[in-house]
């Protein structure tokens, strides 16, 4: 008996070619290609090489909304039109101590819009919003769609949870091959694998937030700033009001990076305090967010000081089972590294802090790994300050002890006292640019 064989209308191997001598790949061959690996028939090894292709080569901005379209189709689409209000997210491209997912969404929430947060765990050195919301005893980062829906509609108003395995799927195969290929950093697929989800889950409005700067998947605000262009182009293309902030990521946002260290200063931020960094961008973010929602005068700083946004955050974390007055978990082992001489803090370089917090036990190496809740980094300064010799720079905490080592090689270098600090690379606002189709 022949087992029945579909005929397959492309072959991958010319898909590569063309990608790998420049052109432009036709539609329904992308398309193709896409569906065939989500199938698995185009292997990981021919995915690769035709990421590397895309990642050298590049792609015309017809082919990355193809791209993208395709990876939408690959999986469900959302809706959440029944709601019955308007709904708007955020995404950030990545970086060290970004915790602000955590108290914008309740402060949106505060003024009647719905915000739908669908959010991933940390891979690498950035940290992940649901490990970082994990560390709340009873927290659950799973939620149906059906409770999502009743979250958002009900007093809460706002949901952060998991992404379901069902939005683009594609995606997702996708992005764990890139991860261990060395085709991440490249803009026509990190701009189609953020807005492939962003508009598969059918938020109204989304406001992007893109990191230049040494803890970035971008270095220089140019490569951002055509990131962003990109990602806003294939949102509102898609009928998503899509605007996008350029921000700084030179310097760890805030003074904490970990989780439950991350949780803390969120906390602090929601009762009207917190660093002025955290605060300035989330300030700038709900700001955003309620003007594309139609409220471009909405007063969020009054909402985070008189309370409103607190309560929100309080509500939000019970509808999801967590204790939001519960301890945090503490680290069983800290070290203290202290200022060698007197002088001024000149350079903390975002990328190495965020490695060193990762090997503390507060990131993941691999999917399946568990993280280290109560392990971190704490700052006591920032580039600016003036220090004395002796005077402690920064806390490690960690479970276990011979982790120390290795975050302290990472930080080597990535920190230094002098005179003056540069104002090129660290100094002036966070956000430095808005991007709106
Ligand atoms: N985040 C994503 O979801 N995809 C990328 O490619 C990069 C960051």
């Amino acid at each position: 008996m022949t087992a029945e064989r579909t005929i397959e209308p492309f072959d991958a191997v010319d898909v590569i070619r063309a990608k790998r001598d420049g052109g432009a790949v036709p539609e329904p061959a992308l398309r193709w290609m896409v569906d065939a690996y989500t199938r698995g028939y185009v292997s990981d090894a021919q995915m690769a090489s035709f990421a590397m292709a895309v990642f050298q080569r590049g792609m015309q901005r017809d082919e990355i909304r193809v791209l993208t379209d395709a990876m939408i189709a690959s999986g469900e689409r959302m809706s959440f039109a029944a709601l019955g209000k308007k709904t708007v997210d955020k995404h950030s491209t990545g970086g060290v101590g970004d915790k602000i997912t955590l108290p914008l969404a309740p402060l949106v929430a505060v003024f009647g819009v719905a915000v739908p947060q669908l959010s991933g765990r940390g891979l690498g050195h950035t940290g992940g919003t649901l490990d970082k919301l994990e560390s709340i005893p009873g927290w659950r980062a799973a939620l149906s769609n059906d409770e999502m829906f009743a979250q958002m509609q009900g007093e809460v108003g706002a949901v952060i949870c998991a992404a379901g395995s069902g939005l683009a799927p594609a995606d997702k195969k996708l992005y764990a091959l890139r991860d261990v290929t060395g085709t991440v950093e490249s803009i026509p697929l990190i701009a189609s694998s953020i807005m492939s989800k962003k508009i598969a889950e059918g938020t109204d409005a989304l406001v992007l937030d893109v990191k230049f700067g040494s803890g970035a998947f971008m270095q220089d605000i140019d490569r951002a700033r055509e990131l962003a262009r990109t990602m806003v182009a294939l949102g509102t293309d898609s009928g998503v009001a899509t605007t996008a902030l350029l921000t700084d990521m030179n310097v760890p946002l805030g003074m904490a990076i970990g989780n439950a260290n991350e949780v803390r200063e969120s906390v602090e931020i929601l009762a009207g305090g917190g660093p002025a960094d955290v605060r300035e961008l989330t300030v700038a973010l709900a700001k955003e967010m309620l003007a594309l929602a139609g409220q471009p005068d909405a007063d969020v700083e009054a909402a985070l000081d008189d309370g409103r946004a607190m309560d929100r955050w309080k509500a939000m974390i019970r509808a999801q089972d967590g204790d939001p007055d519960a301890p945090l978990p503490q680290a069983r082992e800290t070290h203290v590294v202290t200022a060698q001489r007197d002088g001024l803090v000149t350079r903390m370089e975002a990328l190495p802090f965020g490695i060193a917090a990762w090997r503390l036990g507060a990131g993941r190496a691999r999917a399946e790994d568990p993280v280290i809740h109560a392990a971190g980094i704490d700052l006591a300064v920032k580039p600016g300050d003036a220090v004395r010799a002796g005077q402690p720079l920064f806390t490690l905490s960690a479970d276990d002890d011979q982790r120390f080592a290795r975050a302290l090689e990472a930080l080597d270098g990535a920190y230094q006292i002098g005179e003056a600090a540069d104002p090129a690379v660290h100094g002036g606002p966070i956000v430095r640019e808005r991007i709106t189709a």
